[in-house]
């Protein structure tokens, strides 16, 4: 079953931000980003298991060549400080100012990490979510929360910090497959997300 694009709008006390979920969101990324964020530069903060994945080129194709990109080792290890730092040397270097969008492309790791540093770049610019993974599109993606792990634990530095967009694609769950063959097929991920969409319009 293919799932109707959905927009969910949510508010919250001082600010709102929508949730669009569609089957393959990113045919019209740049016009989705033309329509939110008109004139403004984007830079992706991506999940280095994707870089092969059509996920990011079809991103990249549709933002341009040139659009600036940020690789990220895959896996918990990078939501560190040390990475995090590593992340504002380079938004620094590609002179990020307070009107660039950050998207997020990758699972909770990568939402996390690039949310927390979008909070926190000179104090905090916009942010966009591209969840890939199904903990990413039901969860971590929504609600603002950001973080990066310490030595003392995890989660333990961290913001809340709401993204100004969240763009979720049942599509991205395919290359999953390489890593949970057949299993992600059987649980009929869009009928997940359509309750999960049921679910936000009843709050
Ligand atoms: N902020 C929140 O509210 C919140 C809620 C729950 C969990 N989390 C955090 O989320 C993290 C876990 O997220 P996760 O389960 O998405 O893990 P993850 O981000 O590590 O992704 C899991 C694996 O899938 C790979 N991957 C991502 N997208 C893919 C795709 N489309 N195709 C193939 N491979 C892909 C990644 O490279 C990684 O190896 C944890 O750090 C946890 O603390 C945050």
């Amino acid at each position: 079953m293919k799932i109707m694009s959905k927009i969910i709008k949510i508010k919250l006390d001082n600010s709102e931000y929508r949730i669009v979920i569609d089957h393959n969101i990113l045919n019209s990324i740049n016009l989705t980003h033309k329509k939110y964020f008109p004139n403004r530069p984007k830079i992706i903060i991506y999940d280095s298991k994707l870089k092969n994945k059509q996920i990011l080129k079809t991103i990249t194709s549709k933002f341009g060549k040139n659009t600036p990109i940020i690789s990220i080792p895959s896996g918990e290890k990078s939501k560190s400080l040390e990475r995090l730092e590593k992340i504002y040397n380079k938004l620094f270097s590609l002179k990020i100012d307070r009107k660039t969008v950050i998207y997020a492309l990758g699972g909770g790791v990568i939402g996390d990490l690039a949310g927390f540093a979008s909070a926190t770049v000179m104090r905090g610019v916009d942010y966009v979510q591209v969840p890939t993974t199904l903990l990413s599109q039901i969860d971590s993606s929504v609600g603002g929360k950001t973080a990066i792990n310490v030595t003392q634990g995890k989660n333990l530095v961290g913001a809340f910090y709401n993204p100004s967009l969240v763009l979720i694609s049942t599509h991205f769950l395919k290359t999953l497959s390489d890593l949970f063959p057949k299993l992600f097929f059987q649980a009929k991920i869009s009928e997940y997300l359509d309750l999960v969409y049921f679910l936000f319009q009843s709050l």
